[in-house]
């Protein structure tokens, strides 16, 4: 069993050959991919994928980038999406105070409520955290949100432990397979198995030897191999376990674990 735990088959960078690439990710061994929405749009056509493979689920919520688009009616929205089969998770919300696209306050004040939605939903939550550690982990502890992954994990140690300690599970991306991502390396190394998820966060961050090509989740296999040299234990282990965290997080499909 091996899942990739966060993709965006939805994006456009998908259209012309969807289907392919999903076929692709099943020959590889990928067994589930789970799909995140990063706006109401987006949220809808991940919903609708979930709807058409049964190996796809769907993570609805709106990205730090885009809550300049939240509008009056988003939040019920996202709340009728939410009732929709095969809707895991709600995300990725959080803070990037690296791009800034939408002002600060803006992202502090559309996370919040985010949280609060999620929460009300009772739905585990997907982070997105760049260059906001402090900021994010404490909006989280203060929301009482007790279920969730942060995704492309990109603290140190002394962060994954705080993350850990509240419960949350950490997602490692293809970062890790580059030379010089010593810190996710060395987060790896240090923090049990059982708090990892693995993901591609495709179309983005293709791993090594795919770097700056299109990512897909065929290539998660790659940061599992990763993973596995970084600890000394198998690929299978790693695949198996994450897979595992990742059907526990999200409550996907209790048959499954036959
Ligand atoms: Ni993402």
């Amino acid at each position: 069993m091996l899942i990739d735990s966060h993709a965006h088959l939805e994006m456009k960078e998908f259209t012309n050959d969807r289907p392919e690439v999903i076929e692709r990710a099943k020959l590889a061994g990928v067994n589930i991919i789970v799909t995140v929405g990063t706006n109401l749009r987006l949220s809808r056509e991940a919903v609708s994928l979930a709807g058409q493979y049964e190996n796809i689920y769907a993570s609805i919520g709106v990205h730090p980038h885009d809550v300049g688009k939240i509008g009056n009616t988003t939040y019920d929205e996202l709340k009728e999406l939410a009732g929709r089969k095969k809707v895991v998770a709600f995300g990725e919300i959080g803070l990037d105070f690296f791009r800034n696209i939408a002002p600060q306050l803006q992202q502090i004040k559309k996370f919040g409520e985010q949280l609060q939605l999620a929460k009300e939903l009772h739905l585990p939550v997907i982070i997105h955290d760049r260059e906001a550690h402090d900021q994010s982990i404490k909006m989280v502890k203060a929301s009482g949100v007790r279920r969730g992954v942060f995704h492309c994990f990109s603290g140190d140690y002394e962060m994954a432990k705080q993350c850990l300690d509240w419960g949350f599970y950490l997602s490692v991306p293809g970062v890790v397979t580059y030379a010089k991502a010593t810190t996710i390396q060395n987060v790896v190394k240090k923090v049990p198995l059982s708090s990892l998820l693995v993901e591609t966060d495709c179309p983005y961050l293709a791993p090594d030897p795919y770097r700056g090509k299109r990512n897909e989740p065929a290539y998660v296999v790659q940061t599992v191999k990763k993973i596995a040299e970084i600890k000394g234990i198998s690929r299978e282990e790693v695949a198996a376990v994450t897979a595992q965290n990742t059907l526990d997080l999200f409550t996907i499909g209790a048959s499954l674990h036959s």
